[in-house]
């Protein structure tokens, strides 16, 4: 498409997609930063997880390239009350994503990521002619177990 990302935000849940991300972008000395938004708490651990995972995968592929702590960007203020436990911001993302782009988030994953990339534009983080990715991960059947809190018919 000719763009140049400058971010890309991913949902930080047991951390195999951060490990992968982690190791791909820098393998291919990624100009992007991975912004990762937690789902659920449980660091240092998870760090630790995420870095063990990308350097058992870089020797399995045999590359040369090595994940530390400092590569891993995980914004913890998003989880809310914790893991699958929708927050008002989570709840926003879902609606104004199905209204204005036709894109069903799920409550669990990407709605937490992008209740957190929504707070990073309001707050002024992101600058306007930034092109920033969205890595929407699935998740969207959880959606009918949330009707009620959505507000939508059973
Ligand atoms: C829809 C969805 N997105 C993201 C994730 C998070 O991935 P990971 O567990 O690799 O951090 C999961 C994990 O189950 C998921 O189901």
């Amino acid at each position: 498409m000719r763009v140049v990302p400058s971010r890309l935000y991913y949902a930080a849940g047991s951390r195999g997609t951060q490990a992968g991300l982690s190791l791909g972008a820098k393998i291919h000395n990624a100009a992007y930063q991975l912004c990762g938004v937690a789902v659920s708490g449980g660091e240092p651990e998870k760090t630790a997880r995420a870095v063990r995972l990308a350097n058992e995968g870089a020797a399995i592929l045999g590359a040369a390239a090595r994940v530390s702590p400092a590569d891993i960007v995980t914004d913890q203020n998003y989880i809310g009350p914790g893991y699958a436990i929708p927050t008002p911001g989570c709840l926003e993302a879902i609606h104004l994503l199905a209204r204005h782009e036709g894109i069903f988030l799920d409550p669990v994953y990407t709605a937490k990521v992008m209740a957190g990339l929504i707070d990073h534009i309001r707050r002024g983080d992101i600058d306007p002619g930034e092109t920033v990715v969205f890595l929407h991960t699935g998740g969207t059947p959880a959606l009918f177990a949330y009707a009620g809190q959505l507000g939508l018919p059973r």
